[in-house]
């Protein structure tokens, strides 16, 4: 036991030493490192940069391309101002709880200082969703102080991780790096529902950076400040809430701890329990909310399947109530097992109900609703608010044709409630039953609006980076490394290695090498040092295939394959390496196969 403990530690130890110095990634601003402290950021280096576009491309193949006559993928602005996060709700509630040492001035983000030194008294506690009172009360109770000084704690506070900026020359135009993408898409909604000919189920895409000042950035790529995003925003009417594609997800096994589960685990102070369902019966034991919900678990554990995450590793935890983010009503998180940091949360997937487009809708002014016909008219008593402009005038001068626009725009809540004589409040607004006229009237109709529902999958790509890298990552024949990366999602597709450094055959792999260069493959060219450690470079920074041009090539034009994982090679004409390396690295097939398949002489390992 201690020694497959030791051996996984050495294992994931090396993983991220290798990472830095094989130009994966490495932290930010190293060279003035000594001047200031500034951690949660990253850079990637160029075997990074092409891992991580692999991984973004692998999710659109899964979240997008099959479904692209709903899906649409947008880019907006990482800075947005001010009141589309006062809108979003997140100015109010994107917070966390910190504690500083009275000491020595450290400060540290309270559920994780309380929760890691508890389980170091082996005392487990369960601290997502706590207010700071708990959080206050389990530190007195447990006397909890500084790691770094052992001084006193100060008492909870809140603190909000949102980056905030000016935009352009005045200091009063707030902006803020957006911690979410999601909310680029909400703003951007009514173009893109236009665009889709305003029908539901839509979908909108975004993949992009966001900023989060985390309290106490760690753990390398798991928690940073700086970090990208995969998220959807999949809008359908609450009405109709079937996923068209469900039945095509069908076969896919998806491990869950459903909420009662997690509730009941943590009453007993243990950890939850997953369970495998298929997609319809997580909709039918209503372990999820909606269709979609299941559709998007199903996605989402083949993405991680396919970027090399067996299903044993991987579930999704039902977020209670208290856990969730102040959007949604219905969440769970999809952890992922890594060697390095136990379970981590890789996406989020949230039922946000129309918490957000309700939101915009009110405080920008503007219609954000779709319409759905009714299956046979009825009859309603149509309550409708019409601006007063005078007494509007009178209270708000020049914002006067700001308010009429809210007004115009008020949600039917907001309409009932102003009928009912109550005045309301939309941001600094205050709208009161004088500002309005109210007009009732009995109405035939056939058709009525509504806000659109929204299931969110939200993937952060760096976690996802660390978590396909962990898994790839092998120790082989005591020390020797072997990246086994899935051949689509390698950073480097194929080498070319003449089999010693000598004409023809260094022209000959030149000429490969540039042919596959110019069709846009990923590839290298190597011919110094023997071809064994040549070999074993190729193995460490996993390119699948090693193209080696031999004693044989000038004679028969044939090259042999080479196989990573196997170290089986085929031997095959030059005019066939580009085909069959397409096919190894899109349809991810064996060389072995493709050499039976058509004949090809086939050399086991040496
Ligand atoms: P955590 O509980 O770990 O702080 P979260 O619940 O705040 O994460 P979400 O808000 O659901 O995370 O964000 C969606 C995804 O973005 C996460 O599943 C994760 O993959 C990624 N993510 C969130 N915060 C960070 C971070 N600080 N650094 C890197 N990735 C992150
Ligand atoms: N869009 C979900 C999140 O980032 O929290």
């Amino acid at each position: 036991m201690l020694r497959s403990v030791l051996i996984m530690q050495r294992r994931t130890e090396k993983l991220m030493e290798f990472a830095v110095n094989r130009g994966f990634f490495w932290p930010s601003f190293e060279i003035y490192r000594s001047k200031v402290e500034v951690g949660g950021f990253y850079d990637y280096g160029p075997l990074g940069v092409e891992l991580k576009r692999n991984i973004v491309e692998k999710w659109r193949k899964v979240f997008i391309y099959p479904y692209q006559d709903i899906i649409y993928e947008v880019d907006t602005p990482i800075i947005m101002p001010e009141i589309v996060f006062k809108a979003s709700g997140h100015l109010e509630h994107f917070t966390d709880y910190v504690v500083e040492c009275t000491r020595c001035g450290r400060k540290y983000r309270a559920d994780h200082l309380v929760e890691e030194e508890l389980r170091r008294r082996g005392v487990k506690v369960r601290t997502e969703g706590l207010t700071e009172t708990d959080l206050e009360r389990l530190i007195r109770e447990h006397n909890v102080k500084c790691p770094a000084c052992g001084g006193e704690l100060s008492q909870v506070y809140k603190f909000n991780l949102l980056f905030k900026t000016t935009i352009g020359p005045y200091s009063n135009n707030v902006g803020y790096i957006r911690p979410e993408t999601a909310q680029g898409m909400f703003v951007s909604f009514p173009r893109v529902f236009e665009l889709a000919g305003r029908k539901l189920p839509l979908g909108i895409a975004q993949i992009g950076k966001v900023g989060r000042n985390e309290i106490s950035p760690r753990q390398g790529l798991i928690r940073l400040r700086e970090f990208s995003q995969m998220e959807i925003e999949l809008l359908f009417d609450p009405a109709d809430p079937a996923c068209p594609y469900l039945d095509e997800v069908r076969d896919v096994r998806i491990r869950v701890a459903p909420e009662d589960e997690v509730a009941k685990a943590v009453r007993e102070g243990r950890e939850p329990r997953a369970y495998e369902y298929t997609p319809q019966e997580l909709v039918e034991k209503k372990i999820v909310i909606n269709e979609w919900m299941a559709f998007f678990m199903a996605l989402a554990t083949v993405y991680m399947n396919e970027l090399g995450v067996p299903l044993d590793k991987q579930f999704f935890l039902a977020k209670l109530p208290e856990e969730r983010a102040h959007y949604a009503s219905c969440a769970f998180d999809q952890m992922v097992w890594s060697e390095r940091f136990g379970w981590i949360e890789v996406s989020g997937l949230a039922y946000r109900t129309d918490y957000d487009l309700s939101r915009h809708a009110r405080y920008s002014g503007y219609d954000l609703s779709a319409t759905r016909r009714l299956e046979r008219p009825v009859e309603v008593e149509e309550v409708r608010v019409y601006p007063n402009p005078q007494r509007i005038k009178e209270l708000y001068g020049e914002r006067a044709p700001e308010v009429m626009r809210i007004v115009g725009a008020l949600s039917k809540e907001d309409i009932q409630r102003l009928a009912a004589g109550e005045s309301i409040r939309i941001d600094d607004v205050e709208i009161r039953p004088d500002m309005v006229y109210i007009r009732r009237s009995i109405r035939k109709i056939t058709q009525e609006k509504f806000i659109p529902h929204v299931v969110e999958p939200s993937f952060g790509v760096d976690r996802i980076v660390y978590v396909t890298l962990e898994y790839a990552f092998h120790l082989v024949d005591s020390d020797r490394i072997l990246l086994r990366l899935p051949p689509d999602i390698a950073p480097i597709k194929a080498a070319v290695l003449p089999i010693v450094k000598k004409s023809p055959l260094t022209d000959i792999g030149l000429s490969i090498y540039r042919d596959l260069a110019r069709r846009g493959i990923r590839v290298i060219y190597d011919a110094d040092g023997s071809i064994g450690a040549r070999y074993s470079k190729c193995d460490e920074i996993g390119i699948p295939v090693a193209i080696t041009v031999d004693e044989k090539t000038p004679e028969n034009n044939t090259v042999t394959m080479r196989d990573r994982d196997t170290r089986l090679q085929i031997r095959v004409p030059v005019n066939e390496v580009y085909p069959i390396l397409r096919e190894v690295v899109e349809e991810r097939r064996s060389l072995r196969e493709i050499g039976l398949e058509r004949g090809f002489e086939i050399i086991e390992r040496r």
